[in-house]
């Protein structure tokens, strides 16, 4: 497995642009089985996740091409089983279920499983296939999901922390293709939702109010091909942006969406961070001392639990004492005990994590554990002194295009180092 070696205490300064959202991409790949006809989707990231998105397609009998920015995919004729082989591997392939489900009838696709931020379970998607008249078993680790034909209904897709955002993607797909009007509630508002809504639209299906928690979706006979660019990643916006306070330089985001980015942008500020509007460009620079702030990670608009982990970096370098509550997904603090060797002093009282910052950070080779964690130690090892080795980096690369290539660009000193 590679790892990044990284020389800290290198403020990074320059120009990042921002990559179309890996959370974006891959339901809209999923959608694209919807329809027999050939849809086009640009500003796709070069990612692990993209391709392996990728591969379950063509598992399933579509036509994949990547070119550059832009993937062709055509699934003129599909079979509706995906086994675990694939499917564990990436969580968000389970959003294949209801596509299938809408085309074929019938699908057979494995559950997920866990994953290392929380036991992460599909019982809302099932929920609201089932309220479309889907008969859905759980068989040996599989979901077999039949359904001659969908209807629309309503379904409150609200779980124990809230609405679910592939969720309300495989439950929109699928009443797509639905007799009549399908009405969710309680659904996913993030942009993500909303750019597969679009993206569902110009395949010519009737959606609206997505972005709400109200979703209606009137059901069409069929969709067709549609072409398509992905929103930018917030995610990745806003470490960078995070990035640039954390090692106080300054950094401009390039075809960012600031407005996707607003309770992250508005911590920042609260933290003393400068955030500098033009159109849809951002530059990020501190504005003084850090000072300290409380954050609580919700569903959108909410601050991100795709942030927490980086912005409780920021929170180590920063004096004074912060409190960071992860409300999404329960074991979301594995990067703690990593920061911990770098030096930070962090404490956790069940979902909250206690920070108490200002210490500088010293490097040392640290173990990555998630997507997001592992972007939150590369910021750490960039603001340490001394070197720090993040293993495991195959993580960050599920999820950030060529990270160690744009940071290079901004003056960091780190090297991918070959796993030989
Ligand atoms: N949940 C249930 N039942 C369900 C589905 C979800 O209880 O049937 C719970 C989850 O356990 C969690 C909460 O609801 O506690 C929210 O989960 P959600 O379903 O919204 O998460 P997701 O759709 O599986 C997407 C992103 C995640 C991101 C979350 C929250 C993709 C591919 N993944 O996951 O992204 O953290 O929404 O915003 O879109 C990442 O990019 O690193 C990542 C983990």
């Amino acid at each position: 497995m590679d790892s990044l070696l990284i020389k800290g205490g290198v403020p990074l300064e320059g120009e990042v642009h921002i990559s179309g959202a890996k959370n974006a991409v891959l339901p809209l790949m999923a959608a694209t089985l919807l329809t027999e006809e050939p849809c086009i989707i640009h500003h796709v990231p070069d990612l692990s996740d993209v391709r392996f998105m990728g591969q379950i397609l063509t598992s399933l009998g579509a036509d994949v091409r990547f070119d550059g920015g832009t993937v062709y995919i055509q699934a003129a004729k599909l079979k509706g089983m995906a086994d675990y082989d694939l499917i564990r591997k990436m969580r968000a392939s389970i959003c294949i279920l209801g596509p299938l489900l809408a085309r074929l009838h019938q699908a057979k696709v494995s559950l997920p499983g866990g994953c290392i931020i929380g036991s992460r379970p599909v019982d809302l998607h099932l929920k609201g296939l089932a309220a479309l008249g889907a008969k859905i078993t759980v068989k040996a680790g599989y979901v077999h999901a039949k359904a001659p034909r969908l209807s629309g209904g309503e379904v409150f897709l609200g779980g124990r922390v809230g609405p679910t955002v592939l969720g309300t993607a495989n439950v929109m797909m699928a009443a797509t293709l639905a007799d009549g009007v399908t009405v969710i509630e309680s659904a996913a508002c993030e942009p993500e939702v909303v750019d597969l809504a679009n993206f569902l639209n110009a395949m010519g299906a009737r959606i609206t109010g997505a972005g709400s928690p109200t979703v209606q979706i009137a059901g069409v006979k069929a969709l067709h091909g549609a072409e398509h660019e992905v929103i930018p990643d917030r995610i990745e916006a806003a470490t960078f942006a995070i990035a640039a306070a954390a090692t106080d330089g300054e950094i401009t985001l390039v075809g960012a969406r600031p407005d996707h980015l607003s309770a992250v942008l508005d911590k920042l500020r609260d933290a003393n961070v400068k955030v500098q509007r033009n159109g849809r460009n951002l530059t990020v620079k501190r504005g003084g001392e850090l000072r300290p702030v409380d954050i609580t990670t919700l569903p959108y608009s909410g601050f991100p639990t795709d942030v927490q982990a980086q912005a409780m970096v920021l929170m180590t370098l920063t004096p004074g004492l912060s409190i960071i509550t992860e409300r999404v997904f329960e074991s979301r603090f594995m990067h703690v005990s990593e920061l911990a060797r770098l030096g930070a002093e962090i404490s956790i009282e069940g979902p909250s994590a206690i920070v108490k910052g200002g210490r500088p950070l010293s490097g040392a080779p640290i173990m990555a554990s998630d997507l997001r964690a592992s972007a939150a130690l590369v910021i750490a090892g960039l603001a340490a002194s001394g070197t720090t080795v993040v293993n495991r980096v195959y993580h960050i690369d599920r999820g950030y295009e060529k990270i160690d290539a744009k940071l290079k660009k901004l003056g960091a000193r780190i090297e991918r180092i070959k796993e030989t």
